[in-house]
């Protein structure tokens, strides 16, 4: 494990939520029917945004979070029960031939690019054979990546990755290309490269996402 995770405690300052209500993104939700059964692990739940829904829609869900805060709003916000686990991701063992569907939204790109690939690898190994991935990350359009360039606490790796000198915690970027090389023996269900205006929380700004699904 390289360097410390991050501490999303001072995001989720609140017993409201960061981000906007649950939501499925269309990108699950259009897929949901390639699901064989109904074990879903997602690491990196934070408040649930997804998971919600899928436990609402029969789901049996583990979600995995560094964040007590994350995991708290999450349990407030859902009337089903989640399996809500406080753990550094990294150090979570994942069941093999368990799941049907494993995602992680918005969350990998928060650790040195050698650690979240270490995950992915683990998520293609144990996932359940035509199990469903589901991994969001920072492209390399992201703006803050630039922000990050520039910025003294930061200091540029090699492939994209940024150390963040005051607190030791790693970020990571990624092209479409490198996630379809990862994911080359999977059969890629769609892979989206979005540059999109976010306004769920704080003020409108951009950000850049790859967004894969694929199938093993
Ligand atoms: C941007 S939020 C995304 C949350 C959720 N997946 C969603 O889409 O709304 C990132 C989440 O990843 C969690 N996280 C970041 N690094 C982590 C790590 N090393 N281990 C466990 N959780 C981590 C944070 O606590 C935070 O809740």
């Amino acid at each position: 494990m390289i360097g410390n995770p991050i501490n999303f405690d001072k995001k989720y300052f609140s017993k409201n939520r960061l981000w906007n209500k649950p939501n499925l993104d269309i990108h699950i939700k259009r897929y949901l029917k390639l699901l064989k059964g109904k074990n879903v692990l997602d690491l990196g739940i934070g408040e649930g945004h997804n998971s919600i829904v899928l436990s609402e829609l029969g789901y049996h869900v583990i979600g995995v979070d560094y964040s007590k805060k994350a995991l708290e709003i999450c349990k407030n916000n859902c009337s089903n029960s989640i399996d809500l686990i406080q753990s550094d991701i990294r150090d979570y063992t994942i069941q093999a031939n368990k799941y049907d569907l494993i995602m992680s939204r918005n969350t990998l790109h928060f650790l040195h690019k050698k650690d979240a690939l270490h995950i992915i690898d683990d998520i293609k190994l144990k996932l359940k054979e035509n199990g469903l991935v589901y991994i969001s990350v920072f492209s390399t359009d992201e703006p803050t990546l630039q922000f990050k360039r520039n910025h003294s606490d930061f200091k540029t790796l090699e492939n994209n990755v940024f150390l963040r000198l005051s607190n030791n915690t790693y970020s990571s970027y990624f092209s479409k290309n490198e996630i379809l090389k990862i994911f080359s023996d999977f059969t890629t269900i769609s892979i989206i490269d979005e540059y999109s205006l976010d306004i769920e929380h704080g003020k409108p700004h951009y950000h850049g996402l790859i967004k894969y699904i694929g199938k093993k």
